[in-house]
């Protein structure tokens, strides 16, 4: 570089927080999302709505910043994208001061796929875990598969995130520019450039502002008609007669003819005498039977409840049961109060939740 050359800032401040803040919130929701188990769903949650926040914030940027941030300014014409990309495979460097038509490509790219990651994430939260505002509204088995999408997504986002430093070195080799310094303090060299006039829209941001906020309207309606079903508590009636032995189980843990089958077979239950008084028994069985799985919306009472049968009336019979404390060695459980004692694991067990965050990790972690 020769002293006389000019630098002028290209990225603001703004472009330039957003973006390594990307890279930290993406590497930490991957590694919490991927690497870390349950315990961690808090932290994962809390980057993942960091990430949600930036992305909007980058998205009205796009019209209301500054000139080389500006959507406006990308080259994404069918032209400008063909060319750069024959320039690049016959090694011929041309200078852009802003984004390239390919690197433009790319920001589109990452946005739109960190968007599919964030909205995937917020259908599992909501419908698998039942958590956050839409917990109400988003129908389990959609949070189910939202979850899959989730996880293919984030995989498509590192992808492209890896195919992006390996374009930005390819790029900064071949105009011979420091192109990641670039995006610390800002500046490019302006030699030979031709510096671009991008225009500001603040009516284009008014038209996004407004149409996020109706959306935001008509969900936060929606989650309002829906309230998060109201978790059953259990009855003094059912916690004396049922919690003495082992846990009072949630009523959603089983499916209404596992509970008949096993309130049908008293008083010999799995060789033991329970015997409640009559009227007792039959207000155990209607109470049991009109919170089974059947009308629940949680992930145990689809995972569990729904799976249970007639011939083994069991929650510890269910493969989901069985794959979920598989890991865990018999003196976890001996601690714990055995396996039936799913509260000494779980703190939110009484409530039928079982949220991952609520796992005591100090008892229950498999190797720990
Ligand atoms: C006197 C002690 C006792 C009482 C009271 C009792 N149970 Fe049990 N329960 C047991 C035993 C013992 C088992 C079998 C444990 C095993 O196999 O490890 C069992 C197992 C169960 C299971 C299967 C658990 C699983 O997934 O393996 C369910 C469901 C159950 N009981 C429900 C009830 C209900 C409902 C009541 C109240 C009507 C009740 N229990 C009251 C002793 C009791
Ligand atoms: C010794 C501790 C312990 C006991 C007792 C225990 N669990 Fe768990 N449970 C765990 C751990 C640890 C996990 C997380 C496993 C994983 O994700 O790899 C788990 C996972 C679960 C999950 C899945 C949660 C999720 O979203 O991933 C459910 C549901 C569950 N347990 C229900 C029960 C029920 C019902 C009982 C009682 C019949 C029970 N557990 C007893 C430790 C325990």
């Amino acid at each position: 570089m020769s002293g006389d050359d000019i630098k002028i800032q290209v990225w603001d401040p703004f472009i330039r927080i957003f973006h390594w803040l990307s890279v930290l919130g993406v590497l930490l929701a991957s590694g919490t999302g991927f690497l870390l188990s349950d315990p961690w769903l808090g932290l994962h949650v809390a980057v993942g709505c960091a990430l949600a926040l930036l992305l909007v914030a980058r998205f009205f940027w796009g019209y209301v910043g500054s000139n080389y941030g500006l959507f406006s300014s990308f080259p994404l014409r069918r032209q400008e994208i063909l060319h750069h990309f024959l320039d690049l495979t016959l090694l011929r460097p041309r200078h852009y001061l802003g984004h390239t038509p390919l690197g433009s490509v790319m920001v589109v790219s990452l946005m739109t796929v960190m968007a599919v990651v964030v909205v995937t994430g917020i259908l599992v939260l909501s419908g698998e875990e039942r958590q956050g505002p839409l917990a109400g509204v988003v129908p389990y088995v959609i949070g189910h598969h939202a979850k899959a999408l989730h996880s293919l997504s984030t995989l498509a986002l590192l992808a492209l995130a890896a195919l992006h430093v390996v374009g930005v070195l390819t790029e900064s080799l071949l105009t011979k520019q420091n192109l990641p310094k670039a995006m610390i303090d800002g500046k490019k060299e302006a030699a030979f450039h031709i510096p671009y006039a991008a225009r500001r829209s603040w009516g284009q941001a008014a038209k996004r502002l407004g149409q996020t906020a109706l959306l935001g309207f008509a969900l936060a309606l929606l989650a309002l008609l829906f309230p998060p079903s109201p978790t059953v508590t259990l009855t003094s009636n059912y916690v004396r007669h049922c919690g003495s032995c082992h846990d009072p189980f949630h009523p959603s843990l089983l499916s209404s003819p596992a509970w008949q089958a096993i309130v049908g077979n008293l008083p010999l239950h799995f060789g033991k005498r329970v015997a409640p008084a009559s009227d007792e028994l039959s207000e155990l069985m209607g109470w049991l039977s009109a919170h089974a799985a059947e009308t629940a919306s949680t992930e145990p009472a689809f995972a569990i409840g729904s799976a249970s049968t007639l011939e083994a009336p069991r929650i510890t019979a269910t493969p989901f049961w069985r794959t979920k404390h598989q890991a865990i060695e018999e003196a976890k459980f001996f601690a714990a109060g055995g396996p039936l004692r799913c509260s000494g694991c779980h703190a939110d067990a009484s409530s039928g939740t079982f949220a991952d965050q609520a796992i005591d990790s100090r008892s229950a972690r498999p190797g720990k």
